[in-house]
């Protein structure tokens, strides 16, 4: 059985006070009640170490948004992966759209950042997804295939077990505008039948796939239900204690 899994995504939010008290808030709220599922709070690196402390000994995981394409060195404002995990965190998310089309994050810099994450011990939560006019030209199943390819095609079966797939279309993400759950399940099972080609059947049943863009309390459950989605990642409703909870609950 693979993992079932919701993660937050705080993105640029809460200040280090913020943060702390947004995870206390959740950590009392699972210590009440166990989840049925993994839960993961990926945060601004300010907050890491802090709250590496914080989730010590709960069902709470930790992980960076990002970390740099180059193992150590002059590179001012960068962040290592060996420099996150040196914080107790133990996951990073790569190639989200945000940054792919912020920060100009190309299939390249992301194998980089992804070798780099694995050889330091660091899981992945690794995103892809298509932009509106991609999809509005069925082009979806293309480009999505194209970046599970570029990326992640020469990893060895034994490192994709650290790996956990997060497909976002970019459409989603932010608007308030989900994915129908026909929508992600499509897409879902069309990726994991891109892994079976690659990685062979087993190692793609053993890989969660999680959805991400507009998740929400009231849409998680659908969503979650179908069989090829192993849950979400959170961005706007991971920032209130109650709709992060209420997403957890949707694997009930
Ligand atoms: P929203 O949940 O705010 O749409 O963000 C999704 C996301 O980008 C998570 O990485």
């Amino acid at each position: 059985m693979r993992k079932k899994i919701v993660a937050g995504n705080w993105k640029m939010n809460l200040s280090l006070q913020e943060g702390v008290a947004l995870a206390n808030d959740l950590k009392a709220a699972l210590a009440a009640e166990t989840p049925n599922c993994d839960v993961v709070i990926c945060t601004p690196f300010i907050h890491l170490a802090t709250l590496a402390a914080v989730t010590e000994g709960t069902v709470i995981g930790l992980g960076a948004e990002n970390c740099a394409d180059k193992e150590k060195g002059a590179y001012t404002g960068e962040v290592s992966a060996s420099q996150v995990k040196s914080t107790g965190a133990q996951y990073v998310i790569l190639g989200h759209s945000e940054r792919r089309a912020y920060y100009h994050e190309t299939a390249e810099i992301l194998k980089a950042k992804l070798h780099l994450a694995l050889d330091n011990g660091l899981k992945v939560i690794f995103c892809i997804g298509e932009v509106l006019e991609e999809r509005e030209a069925g082009k979806q199943n293309e480009v999505v295939a194209r970046q599970l390819a570029d990326s992640l095609f020469d990893l060895t079966a034994e490192q994709l077990k650290n790996v956990v797939l997060a497909y976002e279309p970019v459409w989603a993400i932010g608007t308030g505008k989900t994915a129908t759950a026909e929508q992600a399940e499509d897409m879902h099972a069309f990726i994991r039948g891109v892994m079976a080609g690659r990685f062979g059947e087993p190692a793609a049943e053993e890989l969660s796939i999680l959805y991400g863009g507009s998740c929400k309390p009231s849409n998680a459950k659908e969503i979650f239900s179908k069989p090829d989605v192993d849950g979400g990642l959170i961005g706007g409703a991971s920032l209130k204690c109650a709709d992060f909870k209420g997403i957890i609950d949707a694997w009930k």
